[in-house]
């Protein structure tokens, strides 16, 4: 019926990892909030490139939201168990939302490549019909194998041993403890992550080789060094993404393995959702345009109420 999160197995430094998880916490939510919100209200970033990190952050809110707020209870409050549904429910949101986002980055890539190396058929290629495909199509590749994983694991019976070795209802942690014979969907788990991550991940790579390409011929070195820096920090989010994902889930489960595997998830679940805004969006030019205008909006509208109200 009900499972026990054992997360870092730290008795004593439960208070200490709640005030180090929080401002992360904090700081996800603020930062792909403000992104969502910019792309929602200034008709200058109605562009393809906008409506993915807009896409991207929204998903990332929920994303944290499914891992974070349990993890950040349990160390506030010590009561470490879950029951048996709201644990599968925790195993599908993250499994969904992580492998919609693999999808997400690679047509991102995919985006980039084709403003950065084709602009002269950039618009006609990414419209808006492109763009809304491409977003479904993420939806569905992401949520396909992951529905059909789950619905295995719903079937498993559990019996005895009830501890999870993890901050969250992770899929190797969970299905450890079923007394059934799992060798056929540990195999079919290997091939949905296998699935989710290599393809999302050639694209992502094929795309930033061809990207890189184009800006060696770039003539002026300061133009070369910032689309090389902005590339760079791209790719290092991604590369540490992708890279912890494969670690954890495609590579063999033995047991030595399995603390090194819990510290490499905290990449993929806080340090990705942490960072994507502030790499992709905050660091652009027209997002810090936008930051401006959206406050000088509110302040005038401010300054006008004070104005209204003595007058009145
Ligand atoms: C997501 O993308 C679609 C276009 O495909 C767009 O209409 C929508 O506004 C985007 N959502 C956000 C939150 O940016």
């Amino acid at each position: 019926m009900e499972f026990i999160l054992l997360d870092f197995n730290t008795e004593d430094l439960q208070i200490l990892l709640f005030i180090l998880f929080l401002p992360v916490y904090v700081v996800t939510m603020a930062g792909n909030v403000l992104i969502v919100i910019l792309v929602a209200f200034n008709p200058h970033l109605h562009t393809p490139m906008y409506f993915f990190l807009g896409n991207l952050s929204c998903l990332e809110t929920c994303y944290s939201s499914a891992i974070l707020p349990r993890m950040l209870f349990g160390f506030l409050s010590g009561d470490k168990t879950i029951s048996f549904s709201a644990c599968l429910a925790q195993l599908y949101l993250f499994g969904v939302l992580a492998g919609t986002e693999c999808y997400f980055l690679a047509v991102m890539s995919y985006d980039r490549y084709l403003a950065i190396c084709k602009p002269l058929h950039y618009t006609m290629l990414m419209n808006g019909r492109v763009c809304s495909l491409l977003i479904a199509v993420s939806w569905i590749c992401g949520s396909l194998g992951i529905s059909v994983l789950i619905f295995l694991v719903s079937q498993l019976t559990f019996c005895g041993p009830n501890k999870i070795n993890h901050f969250f209802c992770d899929f190797t942690p969970v299905i450890r403890l079923s007394c059934n014979d799992t060798a056929l969907i540990e195999i079919i788990a290997f091939t949905v992550s296998f699935v989710c991550t290599l393809p999302p991940l050639l694209i992502t790579l094929t795309s930033y080789v061809c990207i890189i390409h184009s800006i060696l011929r770039i003539p002026s070195t300061t133009g070369k060094q910032k689309a090389f820096s902005t590339c760079s920090s791209h790719l290092t989010v991604v590369s540490c993404f992708y890279g912890s994902l494969m670690i954890v889930y495609v590579l063999p489960n033995i047991s030595s393995l399995s603390e090194v595997k819990k510290l490499l998830s905290l990449f993929y679940t806080l340090l990705t959702p942490l960072l994507n805004p502030l790499i992709y969006s905050l660091r652009n030019k027209e997002v810090k345009e936008a930051v401006r205008k959206t406050f000088r909006k509110l302040h005038k509208l401010k300054i006008q109420k004070r104005e209204n109200k003595r007058k009145f």
